[in-house]
């Protein structure tokens, strides 16, 4: 699928579909009110008959008169005009590409995004439609032997522009088609089932990521490289498991060598039954998401990979399974972090910042600008935040609001919850330096405080994706976030 800045009038446009707004009540859109003199007022006529109201999410196909060079009209509700949001944009593009998918007709050009819209100027119209789009489109089907969908018919969209706004609507297009692709990449390795989407499996897709392009490295260290180094808080993560864990390093060189790098280090658990401290049954299965930092860090690179912007970034995934058996670590078991702290497991379960203490040590020798560890850290995240926002917690007030910023303008929000000393307290223990389990108190800011104890002086935030990298339900399946707001955040910085 191809989208492309359309300049001229809708009347001109030779398309299979012209997407036109009407809002709810008021005079017609610019782009429609044209179409409409054109067609003797046929879509005042339609509105005036209430074969469309104009409320946000209402469509309605209809063939094109012959006055017109396109072949179909579908009309597209956008509410209120002075309410017309991004949000409300979102959702009218929504539908109009969900409906545009079902019509199997081939190409069609928008005229949504040349509507004023609160908070989205030209290039964020282009960034949300493409996104908005790829959203929609995507299919998991890899384990189904049966495809009950049929495939995109689509081939190319059209946004509507004109020479004043073409270049940033190709700017929009251009980072939203890579956002999305990333977006896609880490939906489809959170869909995919534990005995598939295992650390080897994460590995392949770094390299294949990777592949080709000259900007891009891909080192991988296995458990003897890891005990070797003393990352023995990661190794007692996996010391149950047959499948092998693995460390994997990834490097864009986007500037000069002496820009130091910005970190990104994703939480990889490919599968978390809790280990001896095991979960309940019901809805274990979703555990298969726990690796859904990790597939952030690399659907991020992916877009990065795509953009080259001129940063330069590390990526960090410590990636195992986490079960039980006669090897595996027990709770009140001691073992001894890269870092040298010592560390009492007190439950299993909490296998996440264990992984992540030790990538957190590793990721300093590159000596980053910055650390953002992404992690389906707690459950305790879905209790105080839900499924809207992601937690943020920060040593740095700075990164923290460039973050929140980003999430915002992403439309994947996050929310920053305190990191005071006095949550560390919480983390003593009486036979380690630390325990890794705060009690039931806090359960989301305590893991902050264990993953702060390993970051030394850097500047660093950790963004808990327990409630957002998947949804439950019949809509069962990854999100892809927080892509977007790393993209975005990236992409501001450079
Ligand atoms: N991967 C889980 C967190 C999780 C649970 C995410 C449910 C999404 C939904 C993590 O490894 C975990 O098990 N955390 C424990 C920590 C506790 C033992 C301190 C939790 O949240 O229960
Ligand atoms: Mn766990
Ligand atoms: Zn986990």
């Amino acid at each position: 699928m191809r989208f492309e800045a359309k300049t001229g009038h809708a009347t001109e446009q030779k398309t299979a579909c012209l997407i036109l707004p009407v809002y709810a009540s008021g005079p017609l859109p610019a782009s429609t009110r044209r179409v409409d003199t054109a067609t003797d007022g046929l879509i005042a006529g339609l509105l005036e008959d209430g074969d469309i109201s104009g409320k946000v999410g209402d469509a309605l196909l209809i063939k094109a008169p012959p006055t017109l060079r396109a072949d179909r009209i579908m009309l597209i509700g956008c509410g209120e005009r002075d309410k017309f949001d991004r949000k409300q944009y979102r959702k009218a593009v929504r539908v109009a590409f969900g409906s545009l998918r079902q019509t199997r007709l081939k190409t069609a050009v928008s005229y949504l995004n040349g509507e004023a819209i609160a908070g989205a100027d030209m290039y964020r119209r282009a960034r949300i439609a493409v996104e908005v789009w790829h959203h929609g489109a995507y299919r998991y089907t890899t384990t189904k032997s049966t495809d009950e969908q049929p495939p995109i018919a689509q081939t190319s969209i059209g946004l509507t522009a004109t020479t004043a706004t073409g270049t940033a609507i190709r700017k929009g297009i251009k980072h939203g088609d890579a956002t999305a692709r990333g977006v896609a990449l880490s939906r489809e390795l959170g869909n995919l089932p534990a005995n598939i989407c295992t650390p080897g499996h994460l590995v392949a897709e770094a390299r294949r990521i990777a592949r080709g392009n000259s900007k891009l490295r891909v080192q991988v260290l296995d458990e003897a490289d890891m005990k070797k180094i003393g990352m023995g808080s990661l190794l007692s993560v996996t010391a149950g498991t047959a499948e092998p864990a693995k460390l994997i390093v990834l490097h864009y060189d986007g500037a000069a060598k002496s820009r130091q790098p910005v970190a990104l280090v994703g939480k990889g658990i490919t599968f978390d039954s809790g280990g001896i401290s095991l979960k309940p049954g019901p809805a274990m299965d979703e555990m298969k998401f726990d690796m859904c930092g990790a597939a952030t860090v690399l659907g991020v690179f992916h877009a990065i990979a795509t953009l080259k912007p001129a940063l330069n970034l590390v990526g960090i995934i410590p990636t195992c399974e986490n079960l039980p058996s006669g090897t595996a670590t027990k709770p009140g078991d001691v073992v001894t972090a890269m870092s040298g702290k010592t560390i009492e497991v007190l439950n299993t379960d909490a296998e996440g910042r264990l992984i992540l203490a030790d990538a957190l040590t590793y990721v300093q020798k590159f000596k980053p600008e910055l650390i953002i560890d992404i992690a389906t850290l707690t459950g305790a995240c879905l209790v105080a935040l839900g499924r809207h926002r992601s937690g943020l917690l920060s040593n740095s007030d700075g990164l923290s609001n460039a973050l929140l910023k980003a999430g915002d303008a992403a439309d994947d929000p996050v929310w920053r919850l305190p990191l005071d000393d006095e949550y560390k307290e919480l983390l003593k223990s009486n036979f380690a330096d630390l325990q890794n389990i705060g009690g039931r108190d806090a359960g989301t800011i305590t893991a902050g405080a264990f993953l702060a104890e390993f970051v030394g002086d850097s500047e660093w935030a950790h963004l808990d994706i327990a409630g957002t990298a998947w949804l439950t339900g019949s809509r069962k399946g990854s999100t892809g976030r927080p892509v977007p707001l790393l993209c975005e955040f990236l992409l501001n910085r450079h």
